[in-house]
């Protein structure tokens, strides 16, 4: 388990240990299922003050669960529902501070209070999204999402149709 308490540098520095990390994971494999459970597996040993981790994958214009770490949550989302299907329509990263004060937002896990959901988008299509969950308002930054980003951009290029 990684901290995130020290100075920015060092979590800057874990962030890259993760990256390589996930990039050897995924290196050489393009099963696309495979690849989200092992870093569904690998975030949730790594980010703090997190109750859930995990994918939606776009079947049709709804989001089916995917790999995911934490309490078994809803099977389908709708791309008009939810934190999840905003930033799947909308092919926009959702980082919401609050929870409780988002119009429609899906309660998987009653002990989530924000959340951060960056959407998986190759040549323009809706693959699906990476959804994060934590107990703690205001949870994700920044630095979250630019990291995150890139591990996402690592599963969007491994994708083959
Ligand atoms: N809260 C999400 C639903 C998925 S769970 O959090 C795992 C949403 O509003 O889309």
């Amino acid at each position: 388990m990684y901290h995130f308490e020290g100075k920015p540098t060092d979590r800057i520095e874990a962030y890259q240990l993760l990256l390589a990390q996930a990039k050897a994971l995924i290196e050489g494999e393009n099963d696309f299922i495979a690849n989200c459970a092992n870093i569904s597996s690998l975030l949730n040993l790594f980010l703090e003050k997190i109750n859930w981790v995990g994918f939606y994958i776009n079947r049709n214009q709804q989001l089916v669960l995917g790999p995911f770490q934490g309490q078994p949550a809803c099977v389908r989302i709708p791309f008009d529902r939810g934190v999840c299907g905003k930033a799947a329509s909308t092919k926009t990263i959702q980082r919401i501070d609050n929870v409780h004060l988002f119009p429609g937002h899906i309660v998987c896990d009653s002990a989530s209070n924000s959340e951060l959901v960056i959407p998986l988008v190759k040549n323009d299509a809706v693959i699906g999204v990476l959804d994060i969950d934590s107990p703690v308002f205001s949870r994700f930054d920044t630095t979250d999402i630019t990291w995150l980003s890139k591990i996402v951009d690592l599963l969007t290029e491994s994708y083959t149709d």
